[in-house]
C-alpha cells in the first residue's frame, strides 16, 4: 500500500469532513483498571480470513477466538507469516474478516460498511506501525492533524493539540521538522503521537520497535507503558521476547491459529 493510500484509508484524509452516521458506542471507560465483567475492547470469535489473489487462496486466519478487556496490555507472538498482521488490520478495521464474528467495544464491525469502518477507526483506534507511514512532504505536526481533519475537528484546535501530542512525546521543539528531517526514533514518536491525538481506546502496533535500535526501543516501551497506566488498551504485535515482556499478556499465532504456551494449537480451524 503506498503511503498516500494508506493514509486515506486510515483517515480518509481531506480537507472537509464528511457527513458520517453517528455511532452511539457504549462510553470507553479509560481510567480503570481491566475488568472481565465490563464489555471487552475486542471479542472475535471462530474469526477467519482467507485472501483471494487469482487463482490462489491463502487462509490466513483459521479460526480465533480472542477476548482482550479494556486497558489490557497484550503481545501478539509467532513466526513470519503466521498470521499476526491479518488478525491486527481485523482488529484494527483495516480489512474485514471472511467468515466469524468480531466486536469492538461492543459494535458488530463484521456488519459495517467501509464508511462505517472508517468511522470506527478513526474514532476508537490509534494505529502504529514498523515502517511508521508518515506522509513525507509534512511537518510533524501536520502529520499528527492528519486524523483530526476527518474527525473535523476545527484548525486551530488541530494544531494545539498536535502540538501537545508532539510534547507529551517529548518532540515540542521538533514540530516542524519533516520526517526525513527526524532520526527513526523521533519518526516513530510522531507516529505515536497521531495515535494518540483522537485519545482512542486502543492502541494497536505493528512491530512497532522494528526499526528502531535499543535506546529508541527503551524511549518508545516507556511511553507504552505510561499509556497503558493511563488506561488504554495495547496491542502490540512482536517478534521480540523483550519487548513482549513488557504486555501484560502473551498471544501466540502459529499458522493461522492461536497456540497455547506449549505451541498447541488451539480451536479446530479451517484447512491452511
Ligand atoms: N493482502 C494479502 N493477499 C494475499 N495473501 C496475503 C495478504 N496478506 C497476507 N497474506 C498471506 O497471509 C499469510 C499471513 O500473513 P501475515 O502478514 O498476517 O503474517 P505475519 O504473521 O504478520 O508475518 P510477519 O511476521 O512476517 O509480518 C501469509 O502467508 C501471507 O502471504
Ligand atoms: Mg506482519
Amino acid at each position: 500500500m503506498t503511503e498516500a493510500a494508506f493514509a486515506d484509508g486510515l483517515f480518509e484524509s481531506g480537507t472537509a469532513p464528511i457527513e458520517r452516521p453517528v455511532f452511539t458506542a457504549p462510553a470507553v471507560d479509560t481510567t480503570s483498571a481491566p475488568d472481565p465483567g465490563s464489555t471487552p475492547v475486542i471479542d472475535l470469535s471462530e474469526v477467519t480470513k482467507t485472501y483471494s489473489t487469482g487463482a490462489v487462496e491463502v487462509t490466513a486466519v483459521r479460526g480465533i477466538s480472542l477476548r482482550i478487556e479494556q486497558g489490557e496490555y497484550v503481545a501478539i507472538m509467532g513466526p513470519s507469516g503466521s498470521g499476526k498482521s491479518t488478525l491486527m488490520h481485523i482488529i484494527g478495521c483495516l480489512d474485514v474478516l471472511t467468515t466469524g464474528s468480531y466486536f469492538l467495544t461492543g459494535l458488530d464491525v463484521a456488519a459495517m460498511d467501509q464508511i462505517e469502518l472508517a468511522e470506527i477507526r478513526n474514532r476508537h483506534i490509534g494505529f502504529v506501525f514498523q515502517q511508521f507511514n508518515l506522509l513525507p512532504s509534512l511537518s510533524a505536526w501536520r502529520n499528527v492533524e492528519l486524523p483530526m481533519i476527518y474527525a473535523g475537528v476545527g484548525r486551530d484546535q488541530r494544531r494545539k493539540r498536535a502540538i501537545g501530542a508532539l510534547e507529551r512525546v517529548g518532540l515540542g521543539d521538533r514540530v516542524n521538522h519533516r520526517p526525513g528531517e527526524l532520526s527513526g526514533g523521533q519518526q516513530q514518536r510522531v507516529a505515536v503521537a497521531r495515535a494518540l491525538v483522537t485519545e482512542p481506546a486502543l492502541i494497536l502496533a505493528d512491530e512497532p520497535t522494528g526499526n528502531l535500535d535499543s535506546t529508541a526501543t527503551a524511549d518508545l516501551l516507556m511511553l507504552f507503558d505510561e499509556l497503558h497506566e493511563q488506561g488504554r488498551s495495547i496491542v502490540l504485535i512482536t517478534h521480540e521476547q523483550e519487548v513482549a515482556a513488557r504486555a501484560r499478556r502473551t498471544v501466540r499465532v502459529r499458522d493461522g491459529l492461536l497456540a497455547d504456551a506449549s505451541g498447541r494449537l488451539a480451536g479446530f480451524g479451517v484447512p491452511a
